[in-house]
């Protein structure tokens, strides 16, 4: 691993992550779903915009990427909602208690010129380690079968699979999977993927909870 970075996603990324994501939901789920469950999965996925405007959204840049080029965005949440986009049904924008609830990790995209060089494994790292300084110790996310392989490769455990949560009858399943939180893990990883120390990390969360 090695040669990535990280910073937290602002809102003038939104057209850059709308644009990645939509090619991660188009290209990588062709091993995993026909072309009709790949339309039918854009409702249940995306950008949901309120993981920017909370400062638990992330952009991965490759080093001697061209400006503007990222390999990959994804982020955390403190809020209920388990998946899905601005656009998606079943939201909810209330606040987790990070002593009994799970931190979810949301909206993971590597774009496709990127894909197996750790950027999804960097992307859950910096979730675990940021839902960790805010106190939280177990994760959960709702995943695709695109996504599964990563999640079960980092120690996430299914529990429960829902075949058709779009009810639009296309049975694209999403399965919930939990983990607890290895914070000296998480650690670990970004430090082995972008050369940060761990101190540096916790230095640059707390300036993105200040904002
Ligand atoms: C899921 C996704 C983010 C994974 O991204 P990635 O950056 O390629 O994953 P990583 O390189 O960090 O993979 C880490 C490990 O996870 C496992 N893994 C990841 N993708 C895998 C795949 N397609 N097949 C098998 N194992 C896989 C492997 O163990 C891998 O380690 P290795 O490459 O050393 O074998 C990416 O495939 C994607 O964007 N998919 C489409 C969108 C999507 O479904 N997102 C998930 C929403 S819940």
């Amino acid at each position: 691993m090695g040669g990535l970075s990280w910073r937290i996603a602002e809102e003038a990324d939104i057209a850059a992550i709308t644009a990645l994501q939509l090619r991660a939901i188009e290209e990588l789920q062709k091993p995993f779903l026909t072309p009709a469950q790949i339309e039918s999965s854009k409702k249940t996925m995306g950008l949901d915009t309120q993981l920017i405007s909370d400062r638990t959204y992330f952009m991965i840049i490759a080093d001697g990427a061209p400006a503007n080029t990222f390999a990959g965005c994804g982020g955390w949440g403190r809020r209920a909602t388990l998946f899905g986009g601005s656009h998606s049904a079943g939201r909810s924008d209330a606040f987790l208690d990070p002593k009994t609830a799970p931190a979810r990790i949301r909206a993971m995209y590597t774009s496709p010129d990127f894909t197996r060089r750790g950027v999804g494994k960097l992307l859950l790292a910096l979730g675990e380690f940021a839902a960790s300084e805010e106190g939280f110790s177990k994760m959960t996310l709702g995943s695709t079968l695109a996504g599964a392989p990563l999640y079960e490769a980092a120690g996430f455990r299914a529990t429960s699979r829902d075949e058709d949560p779009a009810g639009d009858g296309m049975n694209v399943p999403v399965i919930t999977m939990e983990k607890p939180i290895d914070r000296a893990g998480a650690a670990a990883v970004i430090a082995a993927a972008t050369g940060e120390v761990n101190a540096e990390t916790v230095k640059r969360l707390a300036v993105a909870r200040a904002t």
